[in-house]
């Protein structure tokens, strides 16, 4: 089977390295992929937000599943097009309509809503409701929550600690702080707990329920400095027990997945639930409509299922007939950045260190093939994901690794998995 993957980042490089597992794959295409995966596939300099190209190119090569990594071509409607264009071609990921869940927030807040599902109490205003958006932001406690609607490069959500804060805040970003994403703003509660993230398959109807994980989303060690892509993951994730993860699926999974199929969303793909745990109740933080970055690094290590098997049955309507497998131990990521990330930073630095790791995979994100080396061409660079018994085994691993490493202003966080020690 001819499979081609969108993305270029440390989740493609996890999902490429497990299709190649698969006895299914004849050929992968990566479109643009990184330095890592030309190790698994051929790289192509197709970009996604062209649907033309990318459909030229599926005629060209016989492309049999097409799997797209990020939110953008999803949102912008990649899969209706390739829907119309190529009705019997199984694709993994949601229509526009499906993608709104990731897309805007107020659309997300109100199918939970609509659905019961557990969430931050919310409103939403545009620019001719300021006013109520003021007063609303008085009503709350605090900190107060503005989520800028629409995509915003994971900048549009504010946690603002103060009234007068959060109210110039909500003015700013109705004037156009995030551009078109901020014309509405979804002002919510603060929800105080920890955060884990969830990740189903669903072919609309039914689900299968993948290992979870949680991800380090600031620069610094203990969750302190800028909010980054992600510094780090561990899978599973140790306060995830029987009981909480039978109320997910009760109260979270079961309720968006008969929702979306009530809705007629048509979704056939990855739903990542981003989930807080306030006191023993799980709530939903947020949705997105594929797998989410670094966490596939922790997460495909563990499936044991054939991907292609699992990614076919989901475009066909047959994932009940699939049983996941998941090997039992911990597996954690830590993610090697550019100095000055998630600021300006300097790319073309020589890696060195990468070739060998017999305790798990290396993989690559912000890195590029430059004659004979491979050399950094972003900001998270490529994550060390080691298998452990336990997590700090997992994590000592990973550190272990990840100091033989070296580009010029390599940054790492040591204490990933630090709030999850028993
Ligand atoms: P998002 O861009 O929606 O993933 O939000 C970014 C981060 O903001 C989340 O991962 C949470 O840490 C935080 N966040 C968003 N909404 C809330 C909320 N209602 N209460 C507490 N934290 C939140
Ligand atoms: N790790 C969070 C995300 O992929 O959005």
């Amino acid at each position: 089977m001819n499979v081609l993957l969108l993305g270029s980042g440390g989740r493609e490089h996890a999902l490429a390295w497990k299709m190649a597992q698969s006895k299914k794959l004849s050929q992968l295409f990566i479109a643009p992929g990184n330095a890592g995966t030309t190790s698994l596939g051929t790289n192509v300099p197709i970009d996604s937000g062209n649907f033309k190209a990318v459909g030229d190119f599926i005629t060209e090569h016989q492309i049999q599943l097409v799997v797209i990594g990020p939110e953008a071509p999803l949102v912008n409607g990649l899969v209706d097009y390739l829907d119309r264009h190529f009705p019997q071609l199984p694709v993994v990921g949601p229509k526009a309509s499906g993608a709104q869940l990731e897309g805007s927030k107020a659309f997300s807040k109100a199918f939970m809503h609509r659905h019961n599902i557990p969430t931050a109490a919310y409103r939403e205003f545009n620019q001719d409701q300021v006013e109520e958006g003021l007063s609303y932001i008085d009503q709350l406690d605090l900190p107060v929550v503005l989520k800028a609607d629409g995509l915003a490069a994971g900048k549009g959500v504010l946690i603002c600690s103060d009234h007068e804060q959060a109210k110039k805040e909500f003015r700013e970003m109705l004037a156009g702080k995030f551009g078109d994403a901020s014309q509405r703003v979804v002002i919510e509660e603060f929800l105080d707990g920890i955060e884990f993230s969830v990740f189903v398959l669903t072919d609309g109807k039914e689900y299968k329920i993948l290992p979870e994980a949680k991800d380090y989303k600031r620069i610094g060690e203990g969750d302190t400095g800028l909010n980054t892509g992600g510094m780090g993951s561990i899978s599973p994730v140790p306060f995830v027990n029987r009981t909480l993860m039978k109320e997910v699926e009760d109260t979270i999974i079961r309720p968006t997945v008969n929702g979306i199929f009530e809705d007629g969303l048509e979704y056939r793909g990855f739903i990542f639930f981003g989930l807080i745990k306030v006191q023993d109740r799980p709530m939903v933080i947020e949705y997105n409509c594929r797998m989410g970055d670094p966490e596939t690094q922790s997460v495909m290590p563990r499936l044991q299922n054939d991907l292609i098997d699992l990614l076919l049955a989901t475009t066909r309507g047959t994932l009940d007939q699939i049983e996941i497998s998941v090997d039992p131990r911990i597996v954690a990521s830590i993610v090697m950045v550019s100095g000055g990330y998630p600021g300006d930073y300097e790319k073309g630095k020589v890696i060195t260190g990468i070739d060998e790791y017999d305790d798990g995979v290396i993989f690559h994100a912000g890195t590029a093939v430059n004659g004979d080396k491979i050399v950094t061409s972003g900001g998270r660079v490529l994550s060390v994901t080691s298998f452990g018994n336990n997590m700090d085994e997992a994590v000592a691993k990973s550190r272990r690794k990840a100091r033989e490493i070296n580009f010029e202003g390599a940054y790492y966080r040591k204490d990933i998995g630090f709030d999850l020690r028993s």
